[in-house]
């Protein structure tokens, strides 16, 4: 028989426990309908999302803001150049746990640059610093979910395999944490961030890339689900 979610309420959470007592509700009809059914193959439309798992925020989340924060992080205002590294154009949609669309929810990205160092003041890397590439961006989601970023494939670098941090901010003021990564990178398997995640939350953070619509740029979608409380 197909495993079902039902979601966890959180403590003092009242939609959160509707939620769970509707879900629990369409599992007992579906329930009876199977057997009425008996021998026949029933179907029932299941809470079947992965809520994007939380994941550490690691030391490098900006201690000091560019005073360029837009969504181009391969571009920086006032600066000539373009950042190194491979360009990405990443997206997603941000949604509940329904895959209803959270609007009006900051999403802030960060990562390293093409050599491997963040700009943070405590990062001690001795790799070059990239004054064309911004680091840190923020995109604000429409009525579609959506979020939109240009940025630079990830690399690795020391004990890391290549990732970009998230932070999700929703206009009730609930957060995530978390770092996506890339699908069929051989450094994942001994990353031991990604390797804390069960499979079925890894499959949640891995995100494959593709060529970009130009034939040039790489492209990559990154669906974020939020669960209960979002
Ligand atoms: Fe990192």
């Amino acid at each position: 028989m197909k495993r079902l979610r039902v979601p966890t309420p959180g403590i003092g959470d009242a939609s959160g426990l509707a939620a769970a007592r509707a879900a629990r509700r369409r599992l007992l009809a579906a329930s009876l309908a199977g057997a009425t059914l008996a021998g026949v193959p029933w179907r029932v439309e299941a809470q079947s999302r992965v809520p994007t798992p939380r994941q550490t925020a690691g030391p490098f989340y900006p201690d000091e803001f560019p005073a360029d924060g837009d969504n181009d992080l391969v571009v920086v205002k006032g600066r000539s150049g373009i950042a190194k590294g491979e360009i990405l154009l990443l997206g997603g949609k941000v949604m509940d746990l329904s895959g209803r669309s959270l609007t009006d929810t900051k999403v802030e990205i960060w990562q390293c640059n093409a050599f491997g160092r963040y700009h943070h003041s405590r990062d001690s890397s001795p790799a070059p610093i990239d004054p064309a590439f911004q680091g840190w961006g923020q995109s604000v989601t429409g009525d579609d979910g959506e979020y939109r970023f240009r940025t630079i494939k990830p690399v690795p670098y020391p004990g890391r395999t290549p990732h970009i941090h998230f932070l999700v901010t929703t206009p009730k003021r609930a957060q995530l944490v978390t770092q996506m990564y890339l699908l069929g990178e051989p450094g994942n398997a001994r990353d031991d961030v990604f390797m804390s995640l069960e499979a079925s939350q890894r499959a949640a953070v891995l995100v494959r890339l593709d060529k970009a619509p130009d034939g040039k740029a790489l492209a990559g979608r990154f669906d974020i689900v939020l669960g209960v409380g979002a």
